[in-house]
């Protein structure tokens, strides 16, 4: 999420009631410290490779990154600023131990204080600044490949995958709401595509080989204007003139000044689908999977044959959504299988206090989706999925971010990175701590799971609390893991997630303004499989002064594991001039850069338990 952001929401104080609480040991031997620090910090036995960094040239005429560069057009064609999700696609199979691919990279936001001189006392950001900020978001495809012998990655600058999609790149809708009246606008006539993409920041991986990358913090990029027309309410339930984050977008722009382009917002909030594999594609936006601020867009087939996408709202008391196509997947369909993701529907979770969970369709005409609640066609329930939700009464979560299937078992995995805004008397089953500031995560059990085969397409699910982050050795934290963590093994704000070679779990953080209260780094932490699931968290990983790791994604052989570090540098007063650390590059001529980073393990063998 955008830091600034964070530190506004986030408040400290003591939590008042009393789940369950485990002892812990004071530390554990070998484990990565806790400690903040100006560099990262991996498990003894693996080493961090530099993959790739923000400008770095991703074509054959770029030349070295420098800060001097000034040019959009330049910036469009290297490697983008603040990388979120990560997914990795072969181009051949695994030959010996060399293995060739394309890593395709979010860009969610931009740190204008660390990429440029005097953020910090010019409050000025002229258009050609606010251009490189647009050339410097949205997505990078780019080929890596690794050495043979020395087992280590590079990226090829020359590569006829590598592509960049920035704020001008055209995407095309799809689904129930493309071509909808509700986005027309002057810039783009019928409203049958839209330019560009905003806050990407999770995704997921579709069995067919393409990636969906979710449109989060899209309302930052609007101005503050209050407007009256007929999208005023639909903007006051996204954010949209109330959360900017920077007055220039609209003043250069005019398709962001929300008083010029009342509709342009609907254009953002959307799934992204993108197929890195076909470099002339045009990326797709898949309207019947809602608009809202999506976090993770994780596909499963379930064991009806239907697709399945789990998304969370990045947002306090915000919602956790599940899509099911109308067909069924076909593995000879190749990417034909694209249109399981425009025809389906939408569903969103309602957790009951006994465990049981139900998921309720956004479907309009049924229940209040109806015209007399504004809802006139689908294309308006999607446009306005957060207040159809509301309607529907749906159970509002401390703040879904990444949510993810464990492929052995089926059993889902669903991160809530925080909420210090929720009340004693908001509380619910599901989100059992008031002024919850170190998050927790939930298990999702379709009918079927654990096993094999699971009905993720099932309308019924059921749930339970896997764990909730915290220090157990401080009573006030209310922290509940499932056996014991160390002084360095706990965690607070998990963030994203993924699953190992050998079915181990693997969580990250983003814990902010909080982890440098407590001079914690957020990092990356491993949970390893046990017979009736997975085991506490154990620091594998410690991230840069003032960055989160993103992404965790590994190759399919399980011998390297792909981190995005995002926003190094990234704290309180620190700047270009005076950043708190240089991290990757550590020259004093150089600011901190977001990088992707490759982790292997010393004896070359697969990553993890
Ligand atoms: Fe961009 Fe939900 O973190
Ligand atoms: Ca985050
Ligand atoms: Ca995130």
């Amino acid at each position: 999420m955008r830091r600034r952001q964070f530190l506004k929401v986030l408040g400290i104080s003591a939590i008042a009631t009393s789940p369950r609480i485990n002892a812990a040991p004071l530390a554990s031997p070998d484990e990565v410290s806790s400690r903040r620090s100006p560099t990262h910090q991996v498990e003894a036995g693996h080493r961090c490779q530099i993959l790739l960094r923000w400008g770095d040239p991703l074509t054959s005429t770029g030349t070295p990154w420098h800060p001097g560069i000034t040019s959009p057009t330049d910036y469009a064609g290297r490697f983008g600023y603040n990388n979120d999700f990560l997914a990795y696609w072969p181009l051949q199979p695994l030959i010996g131990e060399r293995n060739r691919g394309v890593l395709c990279v979010n860009h969610e936001f931009t740190n204008p204080q660390l990429m440029w001189t005097g953020c910090l006392t010019t409050p000025e950001m002229d258009r050609s600044r606010t251009e490189v900020e647009g050339a410097v978001l949205g997505h990078s495809v780019v080929e890596i490949a690794q050495d043979g012998r020395e087992g280590g990655w590079r990226y090829e600058p020359c590569s006829r995958f590598n592509r960049r999609f920035t704020i001008d790149s055209r995407v095309d809708f799809t689904g129930p709401a493309a071509g909808h009246r509700r986005l027309w606008t002057a810039l783009v006539g019928d409203g049958k595509f839209a330019h560009g993409m905003l806050g990407l920041c999770g995704g997921g991986k579709t069995p067919w080989g393409t990636v969906l990358v979710g449109e989060e913090n899209f309302q930052t990029f609007f101005n503050d204007q209050v407007t009256t027309d007929a999208e005023a309410r639909n903007h006051q339930r996204y954010g949209v003139g109330a959360e900017c984050y920077s007055p220039w977008w609209a003043r250069h722009f005019d398709r962001f000044d929300i008083a010029k382009a009342p509709r342009e917002p609907n254009h953002f909030g959307w799934v992204v689908e993108i197929d890195p594999l076909r470099p002339d594609s045009t990326p797709k936006k898949h309207t019947a999977l809602g608009r809202f601020r999506h976090e993770a867009a994780t596909c499963i087939v379930s064991a009806d044959g239907r697709l399945v996408v789990y998304s969370g709202d990045d947002a306090a008391f915000e919602y956790l959504y599940k899509y099911v196509s109308a067909d069924a997947y076909r593995a000879d369909a190749g990417t034909a299988n694209s249109k399981l993701l425009e025809e389906g529907t939408l569903h969103v979770a309602r957790f009951a206090n006994d465990g049981s969970l139900v998921w309720l369709p956004l479907a309009f005409g049924a229940g209040p989706l109806t015209p007399k609640n504004g809802f006139n066609d689908q294309g308006d329930v999607l446009i306005e999925a957060r207040r159809a939700a509301d309607l529907l009464q749906a159970t509002k979560l401390d703040r879904p971010e990444d949510v993810e299937t464990d492929p052995i078992s089926n059993v889902i995995y669903t991160l809530l990175t925080n909420n210090p805004a929720r009340t004693s008397d908001t509380l619910d089953a599901a989100n059992p701590r008031p002024e919850n500031r170190f998050g927790h995560v939930l298990q999702l059990l379709p009918p079927g799971a654990p096993g094999p085969k699971a009905q993720h397409s099932a309308p019924e699910f059921r749930w339970r609390i896997f764990l909730l982050g915290g220090n157990p050795e401080n009573p006030l934290h209310h922290a509940q893991y499932p056996g014991e963590v160390s002084k360095d093994g706990w965690l607070a704000a998990p963030d994203n997630c993924a699953f190992g070679p050998q079915g181990g779990l693997w969580l990250t953080s983003d814990s902010g303004a909080l982890g440098a209260a407590l001079n914690r780094a957020d990092g990356l932490w491993r949970c390893r499989r046990t017979e009736t699931g997975h085991g506490s968290p154990r620091r594998f990983f410690s991230a840069p002064l003032g960055s989160e790791v993103c992404g965790p994604e590994f190759t399919p052989d399980g011998r390297t594991l792909f981190l995005a570090i995002q926003h190094p540098g990234d704290t309180l007063n620190s700047c270009f001039e005076t950043p708190s650390t240089r991290w990757p590059d550590f020259d004093p001529a150089l600011p901190p850069r977001p990088a992707i980073i490759a982790i292997t393990r010393d004896d070359g063998g697969a990553i993890g338990g």
